[in-house]
């Protein structure tokens, strides 16, 4: 972590600050001496203490000084709002965000505000670590401990262990001590058990969903506890506020011209859908995270739910505070539709939960239901290969070459890149649902369109080029150590061309793996959230924030694994390994190892690596789970219901003529099996030019896909057969017992709304071009008070205790005075809320809730996966896997021109995928850092967002399109 030691600072401040007072002659200066004089307090009083309780915790909001010394006046602006304060900091924007300064390095201004930004994120992690992690299997040893170890430095669970029905109950050890060994550890196994050898259940398919939250805090709608009586009353339940009608009203993208777009299926040259643009981010980002949670989570059991049916609403409206049936005409005006049905939510266990009691408080053991994961929790590209027997028949190798993933030429496709070919179909006698007849074949089909099908396919043939390049280098150099070790004969070196196809196969498994997360973290993320700000902290935690693999990185690293991870000490254990661990990056954490347990011998460039595949603590000696074993939370699941990500037509290019649009493609033409004649004939170079190009829908309200609330259903026996998925996002969550918005918020330590005016974003100037915009969200804050309400408090209600208000109880009237009317923004749902924050960090496309879910789960998917820390080795991913990943290919590390944001950097990792899969794009990705960036906008200076076209795509249309 970066901030500057006291003294230096207050040695700079006291000879800086006299003459800097002599110059105080322009509002500029003035600012900055006051923020220099803030600045030295904050030096004196030292860094703020992590919170003991969760009553105390940080909230993303710093002292007025603290505020003032990192981004001067503008930072006070949004003191009194209850978002983050760091995204008013100096640097943290787009070029009008960056200050002169008089100082340089860490004291001059825009340093100052993005080292305090770093730390202010850093607050939110640790915290986090601390109060957010409820694992429905060991949460009692978390609070109580265990075996006189600390609950959060425990490192093993029984509750991880194989059942005695496992297959390899007996490979692991049975009964006794479990251990993974031999094959069970050389590869990511296709149920996901192993990953750490000695938990091996965790994280493996069908293991309960964790929680983020209280579990007293879960299921608000069945009233358990006093608290939330006292927040939601009687005014919540599955289908009150009614879901189709929060969709209608609240979700819907209104259309200029209606009879253009036809809820989304038009398809004509005059065919056109409204939508709300990012203008930073491409539609082949929406798909890429529809990708990757196919990768990571699954409610869904072979593409179904529970046994029965349920309504999805369009059944009631509130009115005077109470729900009634709609009219035939209010139905007909909304357009959502009461025989809709769907298969109810799957629940694993619906008994009540046992409970314990801790220093005279009792807790709940586990969430008053739970949920199991049907996908295997890590991040092992499964949606590709597999996470269970059956999805795993359904990927088919190539017969000529096992290592390989089949890959079929198509007729009449041409393009460089087409040698490398397409995806097969499914056969008739592949285990499939009836409802992914003629897709593609890949272990995760459902809910399959054309993004979907292009991922697949370029993830495939990049499977397909490694493998390629391995064989190469094989035939150059037979006799050379590939690297890879066989765990049940470790001496033995296995040479380049005694690798099976099976090795080669799980090591391009591995190698793919790794790759997509890099994408994942350094790529697509940095662009999700577009500030230097983010991408430094993303950058940190793969690389460090010390990058480069250098002495320091490497100290930094023997701190965190060696002292840090083996300390029994709560905070050791926690706090000061996530500290360390930023520095010297989350990924490769523990794969090497020296000798001596001497700190600084890391530092020294000739220490020996002794990092030994014979050595359990060496496989798994760089996880960290922080006391609770590693699954998404339920609330992860929350935060990625993007639908609106997605537009309803797609722009469709010809790489060869990129600046024009051919037609609009409707995205429903191409659900499920149309997607394989939608790929064919379109052409994978096509599609990537016409999703990298186009940009993504807004997450806001008003912005839901239309052919998503009108999406055809034919595996549902319903009278409609059809589907309103935005609805359904609001319902599964609370069948699923996610807490609404205000307490979601509070349990993740970020301050809670007081009225639905809170949303409006206060930056908006009403006597500028920002009133359209201002307007809009006023037309939706009326909107959700109609359809939330509002009602009479009573301050003798305490609601919560997971935050205090100016150090008092939150009570239902939420500040405001008793017996006033105050609007139900407790009831919120959170999919609502988030999409309700029009107040964002800059280049932000998701919420900072949502954000925050992120902060600590993106963290640590990759903390507790041993393929990611100690075990990135070339033992398991091969040398050419290692390569692979650390420099996004086989050619060695490859620079972009120029310094985009000011940062040298290395052609993106996608970039190199897609050059390597589609060698065509090399003159459309030419212009390109970020793939995920549409593709033929000028990025302009420091994050600019603005929509303007980079030099060549000036005839693009879509740059005239608003
Ligand atoms: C063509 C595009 C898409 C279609 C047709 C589609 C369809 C669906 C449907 C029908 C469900 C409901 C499953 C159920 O609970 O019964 C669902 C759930 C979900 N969708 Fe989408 N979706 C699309 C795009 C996306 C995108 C771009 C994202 C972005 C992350 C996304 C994220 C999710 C998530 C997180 C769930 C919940 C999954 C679970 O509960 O395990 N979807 N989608």
């Amino acid at each position: 972590m970066k901030f500057w030691g006291n003294r230096i600072f207050i040695a700079a401040c006291v000879l800086i600050l006299p003459a800097a007072a002599m110059l105080a002659v322009s509002p500029n200066l003035r600012e900055e001496v006051r923020s220099l004089r803030a600045c030295r307090q904050l030096a004196t009083e030292g860094l703020r203490p992590i919170a003991d309780d969760r009553r105390h915790r940080f909230l993303g909001k710093v002292k007025l000084e603290t505020a003032l010394c990192r981004g001067g006046d503008h930072a006070l602006v949004g003191a009194n709002t209850p978002w983050v304060d760091w995204e008013n900091y100096w640097g943290a924007g787009d070029s009008s965000s960056q200050s002169r300064s008089l100082l340089f390095g860490h004291l001059a201004r825009d340093q100052r505000g993005l080292d305090g930004a770093l730390l202010d994120l850093e607050y939110q992690r640790i915290e986090m670590i601390k109060f957010n992690l409820f694992d429905n299997y060991t949460f009692q040893g978390y609070v109580s401990g265990r075996d006189n170890i600390p609950g959060r430095s425990i490192k093993v669970w029984p509750e991880m262990r194989l059942p005695s029905n496992d297959p390899h109950y007996k490979d692991v050890g049975g009964d006794g001590t479990q251990l993974c060994k031999g094959e069970l550890i050389r590869y990511r196994t296709l149920n996901g058990i192993c990953n750490d050898i000695k938990n091996p259940a965790m994280g493996s398919a069908n293991m309960e969903f964790a929680r983020n939250v209280q579990f007293e805090e879960t299921f608000p709608q069945l009233g358990a506890t006093q608290l939330i009586k006292n927040r939601h009353g009687d005014r919540i339940s599955l289908l009150q506020p009614d879901p189709e009608v929060i969709s209608r009203e609240l979700f819907t993208r209104e259309q200029s011209d209606p009879a253009r777009c036809q809820d989304g299926t038009a398809s004509g040259a005059d065919a056109h859908c409204d939508y709300v643009k990012a203008p930073f981010f491409n539609v082949m980002a929406a798909f890429w995270i529809q990708f990757m949670t196919h990768d990571w989570f699954s409610h869904l059991d072979e593409g179904h739910n529970g046994k029965t049916l349920e309504a999805t609403g369009c059944q009631t409206k509130l009115e005077n505070g109470k729900p009634r049936a709609l009219t035939q005409a209010e139905i007909a005006a909304l357009g959502c539709r009461p025989g809709d049905r769907i298969d109810v939510a799957l629940m694993k266990d619906t008994t009540p939960p046992p409970t314990f009691t801790q220093q005279g408080k009792t807790y709940l053991a586990r969430a008053q239901k739970t949920t199991a994961n049907t996908n295997t929790a890590w991040w092992d590209a499964s949606q590709i290969y597999g996470y269970s027997d059956r999805s795993g028949q359904r990927v088919k190798r190539d017969p000529k070459d096992p290592a390989k993933l089949l890959m079929v030429q198509i007729p009449g496709r041409t393009a460089e890149g087409d040698q490398q070919g397409y995806l097969p179909s499914f056969a008739a006698n592949d285990p499939i649902e009836p409802q992914w007849a003629g897709q593609e074949a890949v272990a995760f089909p459902d809910n399959w369109s054309i993004g979907l099908s292009f991922l697949h396919n370029v993830f495939s043939r990049e499977h397909n080029q490694f493998v390629e390049e391995f064989r190469r280098r094989a035939a150059a150099h037979p006799d050379d150590d590939s690297g890879l070790r066989d765990p049940a004969n470790p001496d033995r070196v296995i040479k380049m061309k005694d690798v099976t196809p099976e090795e080669l196969y799980q090591a391009a498994r591995l190698t793919v793996a790794a790759e997509i997360a890099k994408i994942h973290t350094t790529e697509w993320t940095t662009q999700l959230l577009y500030d230097e700000v983010l991408y430094t902290g993303m950058n940190a935690n793969w690389h460090g924030l010390v990058r480069a693999d250098n002495l320091v990185s490497k100290a930094l690293e023997k701190v965190a694994v060696d002292d840090k991870g083996h300390s029994v000490r709560e905070p050791d254990q926690t706090t000061w390994y996530s500290v360390f661990a930023s520095g010297a990056g989350i990924f490769g954490l523990g794969s090497h190892r020296y000798a001596d347990k001497d700190l600084f011998l890391g530092l020294d460039p000739n220490a020996k690596d002794i990092w030994d595949i014979r050595n359990p603590d060496h496989v798994n000696g760089g996880v960290n789970h922080f006391g609770s074993p590693f699954n998404f939370p339920e609330e992860f699941i929350t935060v990625y219901r993007l639908h609106p990500l997605v537009p309803d037509l797609l722009d469709f290019r010809d790489y060869k003529n990129p600046n024009q649009i051919q037609r609009e493609y409707p995205v429903v033409q191409s659900f499920r099996g149309a997607a394989t004649a939608a790929e064919h004939d379109g052409g994978l170079s096509n599609w990537a030019v016409t999703m990298g190009r186009q940009r993504l829908g807004a997450l806001t309200l008003g912005n839901s896909p239309q052919f998503l609330q009108n999406l055809p259903m034919g595996r549902i026996a319903s009278t409609t057969q059809k589907l309103d998925v935005p609805a359904l996002d609001i319902l599964r969550d609370r069948e699923r017992g996610v807490p609404r918005f205000n307490e979601f918020r509070r349990q993740y330590g970020l301050k809670s709304l007081t009225s639905f005016d809170d949303f409006i974003n206060h930056r908006l100037d009403p006597n500028s071009a920002d009133s359209v915009e201002l307007n809009r969200e006023k037309k939706y804050i009326v909107k959700m008070r109609e359809i939330y309400g509002t009602h009479v408090c009573d301050d003798s209600k305490v609601i919560t205790e997971a935050q205090d208000l100016e150090d008092k109880p939150i009570t239902d009237c939420l500040g405001h005075p008793n017996g006033s009317t105050v609007d139900n923004v407790e009831d919120v749902d959170v999919v609502v809320g988030w999409l309700a924050e029009f107040t964002r960090p800059h280049g932000y496309a998701i919420s900072e809730t949502q954000f925050t879910v992120f902060i600590i789960n993106a963290s640590r998917r990759l903390f507790s996966d041993r393929f990611f820390t100690s075990s990135f080795r070339p033992e398991f991913y091969t040398n050419l896997g290692v390569e692979w990943v650390t420099n996004n290919g086989p050619d060695g590390i490859v620079m972009e021109k120029g310094k985009p944001n000011g940062h040298e950097e290395v052609v993106s990792p996608m970039k190199r995928v897609l050059l390597r899969t589609m060698p065509e794009l090399k003159g459309e990705l030419d212009g390109v850092v970020n793939a995920f960036d549409p593709w033929a906008r000028d990025r302009g200076n420091y994050y600019s967002l603005q929509w303007s076209p980079r030099a060549g795509a000036e005839t693009d249309p879509a740059f005239k399109k608003p």
